[in-house]
């Protein structure tokens, strides 16, 4: 199986015609929208007439007219949770989830007691999902389509997750204790969209694509990290065109009745990872990261 995940045979949502692509007053909050995928996806919504607010550490870009700002620490559960409950969800279409890290060669613990990455990259998500979730798009004047909840990470291929050591605190290797994320987040796809009914959740493989997320393992400005981005650059395909085949997935019509779909770096849908969805693997995993936000969350 790839870690890029198996292309479904059963369903494609198809192409969009260019009356389907009618993204004026459509209203997205994008989590990690300062950088990498979230800043190009961000880019691409304003172009075509989206209202964007961004929530992340650094904004880098000019003001524009049709995006707003909102600068928070993710790796913070209570402060995701803080910045989620004062957002206005009620008005919003579409919720996306791009922002994280990739864990460092040392372990990092939050101030919160959370090993770094699965605080920042999943569940400082787990927690805003779990806030925006019941109240979202539900104040929308018209409401087209039901609200929109988009998670991204490396959602399909086949991961297990040690489910004695969720934190990584025995035996730390940073690959693991990634991957631990990925399990976390594709876990959120599949609870929410049975959870949560009145909204459509789904889950974003972008495949390998050139942004600062590999600073964590191979160092900020490092000669590794510029030769990773370089080759990452050259083989695989830009965030910008990343962006573009995404985006029409915001507001297609046949996601309508898929809430649960993965989707890979092509906007396909792909199949879960079998270990998730096997045995009760799924309901431990839900059970560990309620259990882990219901002790950091004051
Ligand atoms: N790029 C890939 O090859 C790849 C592959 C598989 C999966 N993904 C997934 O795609 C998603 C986006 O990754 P990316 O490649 O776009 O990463 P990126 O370029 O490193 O961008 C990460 C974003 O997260 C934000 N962020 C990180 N730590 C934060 C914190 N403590 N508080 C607030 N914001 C924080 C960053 O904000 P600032 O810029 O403001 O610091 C930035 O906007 C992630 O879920 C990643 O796992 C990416």
């Amino acid at each position: 199986m790839s870690s890029f995940g198996t292309v479904r045979e059963d369903w494609k949502p198809g192409t969009l015609s260019s009356a389907q692509t009618d993204y004026e007053g459509l209203r997205v909050v994008i989590f990690g929208g300062t950088g990498g995928l979230g800043r190009a996806i961000t880019q691409s919504l304003l172009r075509k007439g989206a209202e964007v607010t961004v929530v992340g550490r650094t904004l880098k870009d000019p003001p524009h007219p049709r995006r707003s700002f909102i600068p928070a620490d993710l790796s913070s559960l209570n402060s995701s949770r803080q910045v989620a409950r004062n957002l206005p969800a009620e008005t919003f279409d579409a919720v996306l989830l791009t922002h994280g890290i990739f864990a460092g060669r040392t372990r990092e613990v939050t101030p919160e007691g959370v090993e770094k990455d699965l605080a920042t990259s999943a569940m400082s998500r787990w927690v805003v999902a779990k806030e925006l979730a019941p109240r979202l798009g539900g104040g929308r004047p018209s409401r087209r389509q039901k609200p929109r909840l988009f998670v991204w990470g490396f959602p399909g291929g086949e991961r297990a997750l040690d489910l004695t050591d969720i934190q990584s605190s025995r035996n730390y290797r940073w690959q693991t204790a990634h991957g631990n994320t990925v399990v976390f987040n594709e876990a959120l796809v599949h609870h929410a969209a049975a959870r949560f009914p009145d909204i459509n959740v789904f889950g974003m493989n972008p495949g390998i694509i050139k942004t600062n997320i590999m600073a964590g393992a191979l160092g900020q400005a490092t000669l590794k990290l510029r030769a990773q981005q370089t080759l990452v650059g050259v083989l695989f395909q830009s965030a910008e065109a990343y962006a573009e085949k995404v985006v029409p997935l915001l507001v297609h019509p046949a996601l309508e009745d898929r809430s649960g779909t993965l989707f890979n770096r092509h906007a396909q849908p792909i199949d879960p990872n079998p270990w998730l969805i096997s045995d009760d693997h799924l309901d431990h995993v839900v059970a560990a990261a309620e259990s882990l936000s219901a002790r950091i969350l004051r």
